[in-house]
């Protein structure tokens, strides 16, 4: 008999197919958002689960999930599970790394061009009706040719965003907890490594790509946004909890900083509804893996990870490889 798996988030019709081959699947092709408890309930008797970060697995939810065997996440963040709890129980965890990491890099200037530039603020007033003529000082945004980009958390993404920078003549900084070999500082348009609050009071332009953790939370709040330039551009493609969302909007009221441009917010899908008033900043909902291409990639990696676990495969993307010894 074939394991049984939930799917628990809608996704690409051939990947449940291919799923099918190996399991019983049950999809939720209708994207309900589970609570907890039918969460739960939906996962008894399955041995995994492919998860996105709307879905949490702590130990109090493992706890109660005796048959799984693998929680697969389709995302390479993984904040939303406990791996400890996961590695305690013999539960694997996997993510989707690597595959999304240009298509990120790539939103990343999309946002930070947004941003700097003014694209969205500007494409509102003309939709306004409010065009009637020129002006020398409509919209003037800042440069990102020739400027300093600072670079917190220098991961994969944050090292292709860097070396996407070298076209516009760009000096990198970068901030991580470990500093990159020196090969692969050079790979990244020769970016130095310096102490957070440097970057801050150096940088024209700010890029957030670090994991969440209890560690990141708030990075960026009322004192390092005090700390940078006040034409300065703040850049969040990480995940909402990084930036004190409400330090945020105070400093974008009082101009501290020029403008910020978001993918990820505390508390998403909700957010600070006075994100909404202000005209210095661009926000998106969560989308910069978002290609075709890629989410198919992050969709087949997940499933990737859940045929190997339940085939006495190594996950290529476990992220506990203590468990793999234990099944
Ligand atoms: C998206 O936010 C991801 O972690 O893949």
């Amino acid at each position: 008999m074939k394991p049984g798996i939930l799917v628990a988030r809608a996704v690409f019709p051939e990947v449940i197919e291919r799923l099918s081959q190996h399991f019983e699947v049950e999809s939720n092709q209708d994207d309900v958002l589970f609570t907890p408890d039918q969460l739960i309930a939906k996962l008894q008797g399955k041995a995994g689960v492919m998860s996105t970060s709307s879905s949490r697995f702590d130990a109090d939810v493992l706890a109660r999930l005796p048959d799984l065997k693998i929680v697969a996440n389709m995302a390479v963040g993984y904040d939303n599970i406990d791996v400890a709890a996961c590695t305690a129980r013999g539960v694997m965890a996997s993510n989707t790394p690597d595959v999304l990491n240009e298509t990120t890099a790539d939103f990343g200037w999309a946002l930070l061009m947004a941003t700097a530039r003014r694209i969205t603020e500007s494409e509102h007033w003309l939709r306004a009706g409010k065009w009637e003529k020129w002006r020398y000082d409509y919209f003037l945004g800042a440069d990102l040719h020739g400027s300093t980009l600072g670079i917190i958390g220098m991961g994969r993404i944050g090292q292709a965003i860097a070396r996407r920078s070298m076209g516009f003549d760009m000096r990198v900084i970068y901030h991580n907890r470990s500093r990159l070999s020196e090969q692969q500082e050079a790979h990244a348009n020769h970016a130095v490594y310096v102490s957070k609050e440097e970057l801050l009071r150096t940088a024209d332009h700010v890029v957030l790509v670090l994991p969440y953790s209890s560690e990141s939370r708030h990075t960026i709040a009322a004192a390092e946004l005090e700390l940078m330039k006040p034409g300065a551009t703040l850049v969040n493609l990480a995940r909402g909890g990084i930036v004190d969302d409400t330090a945020l909007i105070t400093a974008l009221k009082a101009k501290k900083i020029a403008a910020a441009g978001l993918d990820v917010f505390e508390n998403e899908p909700k957010f600070h509804p006075d994100f909404l008033g202000l005209e210095n900043v661009v926000l998106t909902p969560h989308i910069a893996s978002a290609s075709a291409p890629t989410r198919k990639a992050m969709a087949n990696c997940a499933a990737d990870n859940l045929i190997a676990a339940l085939s006495q495969q190594r996950p290529p993307n476990l992220l506990n490889p203590e468990t793999f010894r234990q099944v």
